[in-house]
């Protein structure tokens, strides 16, 4: 069980009061993760992999450790499956861009996706003779669940590779991912997992699900902005070309050629986020020390009494599937009123900070939602239930002043 009141003690920006709904978009950083970061600055401030003096030697140790760590984490083979990049986003451009396409290729993903894993698909669709199908939700589909028989009558033989979201950073929903993952490996496809809300907030193990890609972002996992992951299973690394080569990625060149390392470093060209990467160590092992078990249980009795709250309210609207099935993101409209003037509400009535708009996902908006947009609240395990309550009590407040 998580002592809540005393893991918020780690979050100075907790103690002034503000009530934090919104780490789907980007997670608070507690005190160890940045006084890790500190003290790459004060103690062994120096470039990676790039001098033999003791400085270099101490960061390029703590910069290799991070792969092993986060390697441990989601249970990959080893630390060269682990490719620090900036972003979910840079880590599924890596792979778009990476794959050497062929013509007749298909690529399959869903009406979920946040653009991230989305516009590169369309764009690898414009650039070559490639396929893009997409799978919808079953009905209800304001509901957001998918259905791995769904992606049985698409996948085939022609499909190259499945891209899709393990939970939708809008209406939450968890995918099926390890029974999609058999099916395109019996197509000899590949599935590339957008782990952006699913990695910070439950237990992800690579093996177990078979993935061969999986993106995902330091910043919503504790760690500092600017530092990402793309995990490349060992056996497919050689398919993709990195998206950036240059210093560090290098084994030898000569004035007509070069010779690209073979290991993961190969796509870590420039010198990296060092103390980002640092923090994301840190980060990891934070949330080791909590346990993602405790986490994962923490979240889910906060996102039921959310929306148990709010679908009891009357002129609130729900999207997403049932509690048990989603991650802690819970999207809503109330009447017809615009979603940014809901979040301004919440913002100056309560000091309640949640997200509004199309959250990057402008088909699942356009087609699920059917709105201009909706407010997305988003737990973590430093949220409480007062502070759940008193969403609920303003949403509330603003359904009574409405109907005045
Ligand atoms: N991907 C982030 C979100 O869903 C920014 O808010």
């Amino acid at each position: 069980m998580l002592d809540v009141q005393n893991v918020r003690r780690d979050f100075p920006i907790l103690k002034t009061g503000v009530i934090y709904l919104d780490s789907a978009a980007s997670s608070l950083t507690p005190e160890p993760v940045l006084q890790s970061m500190l003290e790459f600055y004060h103690q062994y401030r120096a470039n990676v992999v790039r001098g033999v003096h003791h400085l270099s030697q101490k960061a390029s140790e703590e910069y290799e450790r991070v792969h092993s760590k986060v390697a441990e984490f989601i249970n990959a083979r080893s630390d060269s499956e682990i490719i620090i990049t900036r972003n979910t986003t840079e880590g599924i451009n890596t792979v778009s861009n990476g794959l050497k396409w062929r013509n007749g290729d298909k690529i399959v993903t869903s009406i979920l996706e946040h653009h991230s894993n989305f516009v590169v698909w369309l764009r690898v669709r414009n650039q070559h003779h490639v396929d893009v199908e997409i799978v919808r939700p079953r009905e209800p589909v304001r509901r957001g669940v998918l259905d791995p028989a769904d992606f049985e009558a698409v996948i085939d033989d022609r499909t190259r590779l499945v891209a899709i979201t393990h939970a939708s950073n809008l209406l939450g929903s968890i995918t099926p991912v390890e029974e999609i993952a058999e099916i395109a490996h019996d197509h000899g496809a590949y599935l590339l997992l957008d782990g952006a809300q699913s990695v910070a907030h439950m237990k992800v193990d690579v093996r177990k699900i078979g993935c061969d890609f999986l993106a995902f972002s330091g910043h919503k996992m504790c760690a500092p902005t600017g530092v990402g992951v793309l995990y490349i299973r060992e056996d497919v690394m050689g398919e993709v070309e990195p998206l950036c080569i240059g210093g560090g990625t290098i084994v030898d060149v000569d004035l007509d050629s070069y010779r690209l390392e073979e290991t993961s470093s190969r796509f870590e060209a420039g010198t990296p986020p060092i103390a980002e990467s640092i923090g994301l160590g840190a980060a990891v092992d934070y949330l080791r020390r909590l346990g993602m078990e405790n986490i994962e249980a923490h979240e889910r009795q906060l996102t039921v009494q959310m929306h148990e709250g709010l679908a009891g309210l009357p002129q609130v609207e729900l999207y997403g599937p049932e509690p048990a099935e989603k991650i802690g993101v819970t999207a809503f409209n109330v009447g017809d009123l615009n979603p940014h003037d809901v979040a301004l509400t919440l913002d100056v009535s309560a000091n309640i900070m949640v997200r509004s708009g199309h959250h990057c996902a402008f088909p699942l908006t356009r087609q699920v939602i059917r709105r201009p947009g909706s407010v997305r609240a988003s737990v973590y395990f430093y949220n409480t239930g007062a502070e759940i309550e008193k969403l609920v009590s303003t949403v509330s407040d603003l359904v009574a002043a409405m109907n005045q």
